[in-house]
Order: structure tokens, then C-alpha cells, then sequence
């Protein structure tokens, strides 16, 4: 049976929000204290860990993750390279509060060949330039220099993308997008392909306390459920959209690898719920956003509800003015068509 298929089965979890557990016989059990474990989260990360096919951990947002990996497994000195295109709240992590821990950034296109370094950060279907790297070739360039890689799968989700078995080292989430999917949980996940590297983080986040609560973690655990229905619906609705997009007279551009990108259709069938769209400047990207009536304007992708942003306003320079980042929920796919075409005549 496939992990997906199991998903949707299995008892409810109650949650356990105890931060104590007695011992037995004078002998801490698997639990005795919830910064080192608590049952939702040892639940939660099986079933994680068999979707991505390593060893999950989880972590209170996906910038925590990022945190704690880096600090767990790299050292000062140590040089990280990042694609460019990707998530802005990594790169500006990195190379702004962790440089003063001694790395050395830097940023690559991750359509290319990586540079030589320790860590290699990519991530297919970036966020918002929705490039997508050829990451078995990225991977092995990596570990020809003795490099790791870690690939950032917040947008694809396991349903679509196992970053693991093309040869990545970790797969880094933010669990707070779709795979808790209601954007009601703010969560990270880091999966790892070896345990050296998984109890090495575990020994980290005991230790420095950046830990998931059980709430948010038994959200997840439900989102889980309706995660292979989600996806598969999500991205054949942002399918849709983008074709439709792609013909308007008011959308100079559509970034989306579902529109005929070649390494991209080699590692999925589909593209999960994210695409971009570029209009004519941020003038014009600021009155879509206000005519939309369906489409929330808001931040942040994956959840149920459509969301659509100009990504600029966090980003400036790095994208351009007119960029508009949707992020595919639920809805109708025709009721959503409406409101785009209606909000772009404007
Ligand atoms: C691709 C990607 N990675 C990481 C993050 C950071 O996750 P979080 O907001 O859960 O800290 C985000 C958040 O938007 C993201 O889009």
C-alpha cells in the first residue's frame, strides 16, 4: 500500500498536550519531558518520514528548520549556495542574521550547475520564479566536491516530489503551507536520508528547544489526511489557470514549469498549487490585487483558499514590480477564472 493511500486511514490521535510523563520502574519511557518527544509529534513524523522516505523531524516553522539544520550541521566557515528565485526568507536568513556565525553565502541559478560548497539549498518550483533545478545532476555535482544538498519541497509536497530518491541529503518543508494545507499551522519539517544526520538534528533540537507544540502538529496530522486529494486537484486547477493565463492579453508572462518545462516534466506529472504571472508593473499589480473578490490578497501558498500576492512588496528588486504570485486553493476552477479575468480588465 502506498504511504498516500495509508494516510487517509488510522484512528484519530488525541492530543496530548502534556509536557510531563511519569516514569515507570524510576526509567523515563520514549517520553518524559516535551522538548525531547511528545506522541502527536512521534506520530506525525512517521508518517512524514514514510512520505518522504527518510527520517522526518519536525520543527515550529519552516524557518526554524532552516535554523536548526544550519546550525546543527554546518560550521563557522562553513559555504552555503542558494538558488536564486527561491524562498526570500532563506536566503535573508542566511545571509543576513547567520553570517555573523561565520558562513559564506552565496546565490546560483539553479537551472545551471551548482558551485562548489559544503551545502547546496535548491528548491523546484521556486518560490515565486518557479524555476525547477534538474536535481539528480545538482545532486551528484554536490557530492562529487563532498558537498550535501538539501532541497526545499514546501511546494510540491511529497505527493508529487521525493527529493530523497533522486539523491538529496535532506528535504526541508514549511509544514505551514500545504501540507497542513488550512493555514492554521505554522510548522517546519526537515527529512533526512541518513540517521547519523536525523539524530544529530534530534541531539540539536533537544538541546536548543526549537520544537513543534502538539497543537499545531495534530493540525497537521489532519491536513495530512486530504493531502493527496489536495495536491492532485490544486495542481490540475493551477494547470488550468495557467494555460488561461498564458492567453491573456493582459499578462506579458507566466512562470509555471507545467507550460512546457523539459527537466521539470522528467521528475513530476504535476506542479502542485503555485504559479506566477507577470503584469505590466506594479501599478497594474496593485489594482489585480484589489479587484479580486474570491482570491484572497494575501501571503503565504498551499492552504484551501486562493491566495494572490505581488511578491515585490517583500522582495523589491529581487522580482519584478509586476509580478503577481498565485497560490491555487479548492475553488472552483471557472469561479476563479471570473475573478482573474474580471480583476485583470480593471
Ligand atoms: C518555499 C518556502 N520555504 C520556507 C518557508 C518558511 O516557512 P515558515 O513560514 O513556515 O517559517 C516558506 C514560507 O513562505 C516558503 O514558502
Amino acid at each position: 500500500m502506498k504511504p498516500e493511500t495509508k494516510l487517509a486511514a488510522g484512528a484519530p490521535l488525541a492530543v496530548d498536550r502534556a509536557t510531563v510523563h511519569a516514569y515507570a520502574d524510576g526509567q523515563p519511557g520514549p517520553f518524559y519531558y516535551q522538548r525531547d518527544a511528545h506522541p502527536v509529534g512521534v506520530e506525525a513524523e512517521r508518517r512524514l518520514g514514510e512520505l518522504e522516505g527518510g527520517e522526518a523531524l519536525l520543527f515550529p516553522s519552516g524557518m526554524g528548520a532552516t535554523t536548526a539544520l544550519v546550525l546543527a550541521l554546518l560550521w563557522p566557515g562553513a559555504t552555503v549556495a542558494v538558488a536564486d528565485g527561491g524562498y526570500y526568507g532563506t536566503v535573508g536568513l542566511l545571509s543576513g542574521e547567520l553570517t555573523r556565525w561565520g558562513l559564506e553565502v552565496s546565490t546560483f541559478d539553479q537551472t545551471g550547475e551548482p558551485p562548489r560548497a559544503d551545502l547546496v539549498w535548491i528548491e523546484p518550483c521556486s518560490n515565486p520564479m518557479l524555476t525547477f533545478p534538474d536535481i539528480a545532476a545538482v545532486c551528484e555535482r554536490v557530492h562529487a566536491h563532498g558537498g550535501r544538498v538539501v532541497v526545499d519541497n514546501t511546494v510540491l509536497s511529497p505527493m508529487l516530489l521525493r527529493p530523497l530518491a533522486h539523491g538529496a541529503d535532506l528535504v526541508l518543508h514549511s509544514a505551514s503551507k500545504i501540507l497542513s494545507g488550512h493555514h492554521d499551522a505554522l510548522l517546519g519539517v526537515v527529512a533526512c536520508a541518513d540517521p547519523q544526520t536525523a539524530a544529530r538534528l534530534r541531539a540539536f533540537r533537544t538541546a536548543s528547544g526549537i520544537v513543534a507544540a502538539p497543537d499545531p502538529v495534530w493540525l497537521l496530522l489532519r491536513g495530512l489526511k486530504t493531502l493527496a486529494l489536495r495536491a492532485e486537484r490544486q495542481s490540475a486547477t493551477a494547470a488550468e489557470l495557467a494555460r488561461r493565463l498564458a492567453g491573456h492579453p493582459a499578462v506579458a508572462r507566466v512562470r509555471y514549469p507545467g507550460l512546457g518545462d523539459a527537466v521539470a516534466a522528467r521528475y513530476v506529472s504535476a506542479y502542485g498549487p503555485l504559479l506566477s504571472f507577470d503584469v505590466a508593473g506594479a501599478e497594474r499589480a496593485a489594482a489585480v490585487e484589489r479587484s479580486l473578490v474570491l482570491i484572497e490578497n494575501a501571503t503565504s501558498l498551499g492552504g484551501v483558499a486562493s491566495t494572490l500576492e505581488a511578491r515585490a512588496r517583500w522582495e523589491g528588486p529581487r522580482v519584478p514590480p509586476g509580478l503577481l504570485r498565485l497560490s491555487v486553493g479548492l475553488e472552483d476552477v471557472e469561479d476563479l477564472w471570473a475573478d482573474l479575468d474580471r480583476a485583470l480588465a480593471v
